[in-house]
């Protein structure tokens, strides 16, 4: 099953089997509660709610690739909003008892990049999703990143111009790379090709300890509250502190040379290119720091 296929790694057998591509339309409006088809292309429905519907609630998820039907697999997540934020329920195929069940959101399992449809990769096919927007008077939704809020010269909490908000997402990720351009090798990728680590207490102290002994008391990691006793930290960070920095690579897969947690094809790579270069940071940031990373993208016939 295949939506946009832009979160994905094949490996270079390539895959012995049929592939469904889910192309299905459908936009529908009832009041602020928008009910897309799981093949609408993402962006387009973010820019349609916005731009001819003035709703916020998605607008931070401008310019993310892919299907809409593929949002709710990985609760697609950037610059403060997640889907889970705004998702009230979820159509979907149950192959497993061969009908098709309506999903509540308080059941999908979501989580930082993880839902119930993602821990069950062959049971579900995503039909339909529905969003609970808001009608804020062109207003955005809090602006909840700091990076985002600087941009938009607001302070984290505050609103901001609905379409300035559209805007200025779509500019920094341009900045990273993450969207993408035929001409800038720097935007051929899966986007992050790792998850941010989540660490408990425990495990944060004892990857502090390292990493002041490996970068002197002033190495700062970024850290953000996840949960109960949980703690994020920044998966471009550990890469770039464990000597990855942006552009790392001599050959045809080499990191973004605008981020470093986007694993890039200069335009001849192979999967295992690919897979070579995501192991060597893996192994690297593992031997410095003690975090074992994970892949994001959905890989098929391949492993890291
Ligand atoms: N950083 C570096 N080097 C770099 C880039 C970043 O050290 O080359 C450090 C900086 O300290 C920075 C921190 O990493 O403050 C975080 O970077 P950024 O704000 O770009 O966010 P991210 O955690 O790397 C996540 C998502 C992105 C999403 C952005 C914005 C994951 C795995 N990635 O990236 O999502 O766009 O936040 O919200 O959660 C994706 O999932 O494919 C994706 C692009």
């Amino acid at each position: 099953m295949l939506g946009g296929g832009s979160n994905l790694v094949i490996g270079d057998a390539g895959f012995a089997g049929t592939v469904l591509r889910v192309a299905t339309e459908g936009f529908a409006l009832d009041g602020t509660r928008l009910t897309v088809a799981a093949g609408e292309v993402w962006s387009q429905v973010v820019d349609r709610a916005v731009l001819d519907h003035g709703l916020a609630g998605i607008e931070f998820l401008a310019g993310i690739p892919g299907s809409a039907g593929a949002t709710p697999v990985q609760n697609v997540g950037a610059y403060g909003q997640e889907v889970a934020d705004t998702i009230t329920e979820v159509v979907a195929y149950d192959r497993r008892a061969g009908e098709t069940v309506t999903v509540p959101a308080a059941d999908c399992g979501f989580a930082y990049r993880h839902s119930r449809f993602k821990a069950e990769p062959d049971r579900y096919v995503v039909l339909r999703v529905t969003f609970r927007l808001s009608d804020e008077d062109g207003a955005s939704s809090p602006v909840r990143y700091a990076e985002a809020a600087r941009a938009l010269g607001v302070a984290p909490g505050e609103r901001a111009d609905l379409c300035a908000a559209r805007e200025t997402v779509l500019k920094l990720r341009s900045g990273k790379g993450m969207v993408l351009d035929p001409e800038d090798h720097d935007t051929w990728s899966a986007g992050s090709f790792f998850t941010n680590p989540i660490l408990t207490e425990a495990e944060h102290a004892a990857f502090l300890a390292r990493v002041t002994e490996r970068l002197g008391p002033d190495a700062q990691p970024p850290a953000y509250p996840a949960g109960e006793g949980l703690v994020k930290t920044s998966a471009a960070w550990l890469i770039d502190k464990a000597g990855f920095t942006k552009g790392y690579g001599a050959g045809p897969a080499r990191l973004s040379g605008k981020h470093t947690l986007a694993l890039t094809n200069r335009g001849a790579a192979t999967a295992a290119d690919l897979l070579a270069l995501a192991r060597e940071v893996q192994g690297g940031v593992a031997e410095a720091f003690g975090v074992t990373l994970v892949n994001e993208p959905v890989m098929v016939g391949v492993e890291l």
